[in-house]
C-alpha cells in the first residue's frame, strides 16, 4: 500500500479551494492507500498569529478533517507540533538545502513582498514541509497546483540527499486534480482564492451560512459576453465558476456547457449556489457535533502517537547515516 501525506495550515477560513483541491483527495485516498493527515501549526507561525486564536484553529482544522469525510479509523490525522521529529528532521535537511532555491521559491517572494527582512522560518518554510513528507517515506502528497514548487524542492532534498549518504528517503509525487488544483477567487479570477485576501466574497469558506454562499457566488466578476463556455484565457470567472460546479457536482466541465447552452449567467450562478450548499450543509452539520466533542481530542492525541512511531524509525534511519548521536 502506497504512503500518503498532506498538511493544511491552521490559519483559519478553509475554504473551497482548500476542499475541492486538497481536502477532498484526502478522503477519496484513504480508500486504497495508507493516510496520514496534519494539521501544520509549526508552518502557521511563519508568520505572527494570535496564539488563543491559533489553537481555536487547530481544533477547527481537525473537526474540518474528520466533518468532510476523514475516518481516524483508517487515516492518521494529528497536530505537527505534537511530534517533535518535524523540526528535528527539518534542521537537518536545512543543512543540506541551499539559499539559492530557497530564494526561488515563488511563495515566498509572495509574502515576503515590501519586507526589508524576513523572519528565517519564512524562508525555510519550504524545508519544514519536506521533513513533514519525508519523515513517513511517502509516496504520494496530494496537494494544490500551488504547492508544486515546494514538491519539487522536497524531491530534490531527497535525492541530494541519497545520493551523498546513500538511500535514505523515499522520493514522493505530488498528486494534482485535473479539476480544482487551483480555485481561483471569486471577485478576481485572475488570482488564486486565499485564507488571507481581504474581501471576505472573494472565497466561500467550508462553514459559511447559506446566505453568505449565496452572496459571494452572485457577486462573483464574469465577463460581457454572455455565452456559457470554458476558457481560463478570456472567460476566467465563468471557468472558475464552472470548474466549481464541477468539482462539487461530479459532472463534467463539457456536459455543464452542454447544459448551459443559451442560458444567462444568473441562472448558472442560481444553480450553483445550489449545488455548493448541498455540499456544504452535511459538512457543518457534522462539524457541529464534532467540534466541542472529546473524541476530537482522543483523535488528535492517538494519531500524534501513531505519527511519532513511524517518524522514529525514519529518524533512526536518517541519524544512522549522517552518524548523528550514539549508535
Ligand atoms: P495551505 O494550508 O495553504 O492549503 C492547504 C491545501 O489547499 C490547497 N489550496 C488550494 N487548492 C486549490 N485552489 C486553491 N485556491 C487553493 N488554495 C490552497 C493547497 O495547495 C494545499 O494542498 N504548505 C502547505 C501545507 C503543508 C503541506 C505539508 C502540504 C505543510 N507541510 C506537507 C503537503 C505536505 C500549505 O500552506 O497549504
Amino acid at each position: 500500500m502506497s504512503r500518503v501525506f498532506s498538511g493544511v495550515q491552521p490559519t483559519g477560513n478553509i475554504h473551497i479551494g482548500n476542499y475541492l483541491g486538497a481536502l477532498k483527495q484526502f478522503v477519496e485516498l484513504q480508500e486504497e492507500h495508507d493516510c496520514i493527515y496534519c494539521i501544520v501549526d509549526l508552518h502557521s507561525i511563519t508568520l505572527p498569529q494570535d496564539p488563543a486564536l491559533l489553537r481555536k484553529n487547530i481544533l477547527d482544522v481537525a473537526a474540518l478533517y474528520l466533518a468532510v469525510g476523514l475516518d481516524p479509523k483508517r487515516s492518521i490525522v494529528f497536530v505537527q507540533s505534537g511530534v517533535p521529529a518535524h523540526a528535528e528532521l527539518a534542521w537537518i535537511l536545512m543543512c543540506n538545502s541551499y539559499t539559492g532555491e530557497l530564494s526561488r521559491m515563488t511563495q515566498f517572494k509572495q509574502k515576503n513582498k515590501g519586507r526589508e527582512s524576513a523572519p528565517a522560518g519564512l524562508f525555510t518554510y519550504p524545508v519544514l514541509m519536506a521533513a513533514d513528507i519525508l519523515l513517513y517515506d511517502t509516496d504520494i502528497v496530494p496537494v494544490g497546483n500551488d504547492q508544486k514548487q515546494h514538491i519539487e524542492l522536497t524531491r530534490d532534498i531527497a535525492i541530494r540527499v541519497n545520493n551523498v549518504y546513500g538511500e535514505t528517503f523515499v522520493v514522493p509525487d505530488g498528486r494534482f486534480l485535473k479539476t480544482g488544483a487551483r480555485i481561483m477567487s471569486l471577485d478576481d479570477p485572475t488570482s488564486k482564492m486565499s485564507k488571507s485576501a481581504e474581501n471576505p466574497l472573494s472565497r466561500i469558506s467550508l462553514l459559511d451560512g447559506p446566505d453568505i454562499v449565496k452572496k459571494a457566488i452572485m457577486r462573483s466578476t464574469t465577463d460581457s459576453e454572455g455565452s456559457i463556455r470554458y476558457s481560463r484565457t478570456e472567460k476566467p470567472g465563468i471557468s472558475n465558476l464552472l470548474t466549481i460546479y464541477s468539482v462539487f457536482s461530479g459532472k463534467s466541465v463539457k456536459a455543464l456547457e452542454k447544459q448551459y447552452e443559451g442560458q444567462g449567467y444568473g441562472t448558472l450562478k442560481k444553480d450553483l449556489v445550489e449545488v455548493v450548499w448541498e455540499s456544504l450543509a452535511p459538512i457543518q452539520e457534522k462539524y457541529k457535533n464534532i467540534r466541542e466533542s472529546e473524541e476530537l481530542l482522543h483523535i488528535l492525541e492517538e494519531g500524534a502517537e501513531r505519527a511519532a512511531t513511524i517518524g522514529a524509525a525514519t529518524m533512526k534511519r536518517v541519524k544512522d547515516r549522517f552518524g548523528l548521536g550514539l549508535k
